[in-house]
Order: C-alpha cells, then structure tokens, then sequence
C-alpha cells in the first residue's frame, strides 16, 4: 500500500486517501454479499450521482413522493468511502452500494453472479473534462491545475479511480463473469424515460406510468441540482470539504462539454490513445449528442 496526500495505491488501484476506509480495502474480497444487493460501479465522473437518485427513487417510495427527508447518498452509500460510518451489516434488505471499485477488487460473492451491478460509463472526453473541474472543488483532491497538466495525470492513471481504460476495459471484459448492465451516461441523456425504464426491468422493479413520470421528473439535471438531497452539497460542505466556494457537483450535465475544453492538439492526442486501448472493444461511444 503506497499513500500520499491525495492519493493510496491498494493493489494497484488509486483510492482517495482522505476519505477510504483502509479497514474495508483490506476485507473487501470477504465482504458478504446478499443475492438482493444493488451495487451502482462508475469510474469517477461518469454519472453516479445520477444513477444513486435514479436508483434510490426506483427503490424508494417515499423519495420519490418526497415523504422522506434522506440524502441519496445515505440511500446508496459508497462501500469503500464510508464517510458516515455505515454499519453495512445491519442495513436492511435491499441493500445499496456505490463503488468506484475496479472488477478485480470487488467481494467475491458478486463473482458468483450474486447480487446486481449497475455499471455506468461516459465517454472519457467529457470524464476528463468533468474530473478537471471537479478536482478544483475537493480539498480531498489534487487540484486539477491547467488542462494540460490534468491531461497528463488523468492519461496516466495518477487519479482516483486510475486509468480509465483499465477500469471500463476491465469491468467489460469481465461482464461474463458478473449479473451486470451496462448504461451509458449520453444514452441516459438522451432518453432517460427508456433509460428508467431498463435499469428496472434488470432489477427486476415493477413501477406504475405515475412511478415512471415521478423518476423521470427528479432525475432531471434541474431538478437535482436543485434538491438539496440529491446534489451533495450538504456532504461536500460538511464531511469533505471546499477549496472554493465556486463549483458544483451538478456542473452542466451535458454531452461534449470537452469540445470546450480541449485544444485541437490535445483531442488529436487523446484520440491516437483512445483507439490505442480501446479499439477492439465493442462498446458504443457518444461524443456529441448533436452528432449523432
Ligand atoms: P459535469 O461535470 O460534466 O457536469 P459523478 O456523479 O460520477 O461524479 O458524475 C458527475 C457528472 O454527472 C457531472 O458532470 C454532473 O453534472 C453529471 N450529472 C449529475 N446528475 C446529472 C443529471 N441528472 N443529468 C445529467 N448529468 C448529471
């Protein structure tokens, strides 16, 4: 285990050093898994929070009438970043996860194809744009500094979450060997009512039209942005921390951002390693919405 300011490398992975529970690292492989578990794994910036309110309004009924006052993130906690001290044994069933965890690390029980897994993925131009703007938010990360300077770290893997290639290659190649869907953030943007709708037919949820137009209301970027359950901000305030006042979890939500954001030089470059490592895998990916 090699550890700094930012930054613990357990077998091989990047974790965020301030917030991981070590203690959990250390028995993840034994953790015992119900067949009824929801797990929620992304790479960093690629939708969680947007699937954690997805699921948690899926789930919940009184989250989705807004009877209940429970923040997302309570509903469906990350299992390695237990910041508020979760005593996962005794949650009741279903149980919730998120994870940022690569397919190596996970407990072995959803090796065995118990429990469901959620996996959402985004085009990696606009997980690097995201990631940017969201290291300059968190004390816990490293600020991002320049483009150019974030490029080189993200394209490296010197990152929560690490390389993103290995982690969505990883989880893709492996998907024979887990109960998993695969949802990708620009179709959810896209149509988020069909979106709803696949995520609960794989978990198996029945929901009525008025559930599906409830979800599908509070699951917008406006709304949750909004909804102070929902957007993080009372965590990032209090548990994590600022660096700045400016910034926010629910920063534009939108499809091609990076276009905004890369020089041409620097999509050339990412380009020539995107197909590097990617090219004989057979996801689909969205770079622009409007190009379709
Ligand atoms: P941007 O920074 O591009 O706006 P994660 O939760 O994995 O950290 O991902 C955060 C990204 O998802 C942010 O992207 C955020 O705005 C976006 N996001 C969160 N909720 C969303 C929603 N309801 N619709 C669209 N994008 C959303």
């Amino acid at each position: 285990m090699e550890k700094d300011t930012y930054l613990l490398n357990y077998k091989g992975y990047n974790f965020e050093s301030p917030l991981v529970d070590v203690d959990i690292l250390e028995n993840l492989d034994d953790f015992e898994i119900r067949d009824d578990d929801v797990f929620l794994i992304t790479y960093p910036k690629s939708g969680t929070i947007w699937t954690q309110q997805i699921l948690s309004l899926i789930y919940f009924e009184g989250h989705r009438n807004r009877t209940d006052d429970l923040a997302t993130i309570d509903r469906v906690p990350f299992l390695e970043y237990n910041i508020r001290k979760i005593d996962f044994l005794k949650r009741p069933s279903p149980r919730f996860f998120s994870s940022h965890l690569p397919y190596y690390l996970v407990p072995k029980g959803l090796k065995r194809k118990k429990a469901k897994i959620v996996y959402v993925y985004r085009n990696p131009k606009d997980v690097m744009t995201s990631y940017f703007h969201f290291s300059n938010i968190l004390v816990t990360l490293e600020a991002g500094n320049n483009m150019e300077h974030f490029m080189e770290r993200f394209l490296d893997g010197k990152v929560v979450g690490s390389r993103w290639f290995d982690h969505v290659r990883g989880w893709y190649e492996h998907r024979h060997d887990f109960n998993i869907l695969f949802m990708m953030f620009e179709e959810m943007k896209k149509d988020l009512r069909s979106s709803v709708l696949k995520i609960s037919r794989f978990l198996e949820k029945e929901l009525s039209e008025a559930d599906v137009e409830a979800i599908v209301k509070q699951a917008t970027f406006q709304n949750m942005k909004s909804d102070p359950k929902a957007n993080y901000e009372d965590i990032i305030k209090h548990e994590i921390g600022r660096r700045t006042d400016e910034g926010r979890f629910l920063r534009k939500g939108t499809v091609g951002d990076w276009k905004h954001h890369f020089t041409v030089e620097q999509n050339e470059r990412f380009d020539k390693i995107f197909q590097r490592n990617m090219k004989d895998l057979p996801l689909k990916f969205i770079w622009d919405l409007n190009e379709e």
